[in-house]
């Protein structure tokens, strides 16, 4: 059987080392679509996650900020397959338990991250790395030698209007400016349709106009899919942050709006370096 047949709910499924689960198997009902609970991780009997747990809503928008050091990525990282706790619990919904899945299924349950690095291939249009990023997502069934479909083609131009590329789509990847370049990889994971999108450090090197387009594309998504967002920028994260969460020490320090936390003076304590 095949493990990406379409399911009699228009889903796709998904193999988790050997069990088929489904998309519709995804419960958000009762509460966040993505939790961890009492989550530690070890290098050589340092924790860089400290017991810590978090918890994220559909659909929202939530920044993660902390000083160097503090686990941000580590959590990224627990999130999705690359490193395994050593104890705790990650969830996907309230019963897709993801300690129980390798890294690929896990992208493939809707959970995807966008790298620091932007990975587009510059040889291609804009349109063709979208194009191909559809065609290597394996629930689509179509191969590289499919022509695509008015549907597929409707999806990639849409995806190029959300991401601000369309007066260029079709100009070479290697011509765009570094911050086009961080959008049109957005775009790629895009054409997945990710539940959960991790975003880490999306603006570095990116100009000021840049970064301001960035926060618009960034709050354009919420609601249709819940991002996390690591950042240092603390004027960008004001821009976007209805929450945010602040780690420290493998830990989350405290949780409120961009206010809340700046005025909290353990923040200021740990920012400080006290
Ligand atoms: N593979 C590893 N082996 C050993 N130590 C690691 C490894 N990965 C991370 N660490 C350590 O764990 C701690 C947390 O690192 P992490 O990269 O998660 O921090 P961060 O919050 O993302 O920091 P930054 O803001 O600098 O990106 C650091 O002290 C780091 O040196
Ligand atoms: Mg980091």
């Amino acid at each position: 059987m095949n493990a990406y047949a379409e399911n009699v709910f228009g889903e796709y499924d998904t193999r988790v080392r050997g069990i088929m689960i489904s998309a519709s198997e995804l419960d958000v009902r009762h509460g966040p679509i993505l939790y961890l609970e009492d989550v530690s991780v070890s290098f050589d009997g340092f924790k860089a996650l400290n017991d810590l747990s978090l918890y994220i809503d559909a659909g929202e928008l939530r920044c993660l900020i902390g000083p160097n050091g503090a686990g941000k990525t580590t959590l990224m990282d627990v999130i999705t397959g690359k490193t395994r706790p050593d104890t705790g619990s990650v969830f996907f919904g309230q019963t897709i338990d993801l300690l129980k899945m390798d890294e690929p299924s896990i992208a493939q349950a809707g959970i995807c991250r966008k790298f620091q690095k932007p990975s587009v291939f510059d040889a291609l249009t804009v349109f063709e790395n979208l194009e191909l990023a559809l065609k290597t997502d394996r629930r689509t069934w179509s191969t590289l030698f499919h022509r695509l479909n008015g549907e597929q083609r409707d999806r990639i131009e849409q995806i190029i209007e959300t991401i601000g590329l369309g007066t260029c789509h079709q100009l070479r990847a290697g011509a765009l400016s570094h911050g086009q370049k961080q959008w049109l990889e957005i775009g790629m994971l895009l054409m997945q349709e990710p539940k959960v999108m991790l975003v880490d450090e999306p603006i570095a090197g990116m100009t000021h106009q840049e970064i301001e387009r960035t926060a618009e594309l960034l709050l354009s998504l919420q609601g249709h899919h819940s991002i996390v967002v690591v950042e240092h920028d603390m004027e960008f994260v004001r821009s976007i942050a209805s929450k945010v969460t602040v780690l420290h020490e493998g830990s989350v320090l405290t949780e409120g709006t961009m206010d809340e936390v700046q005025n909290d003076p353990r923040v200021i304590q740990v920012y400080l370096g006290g």
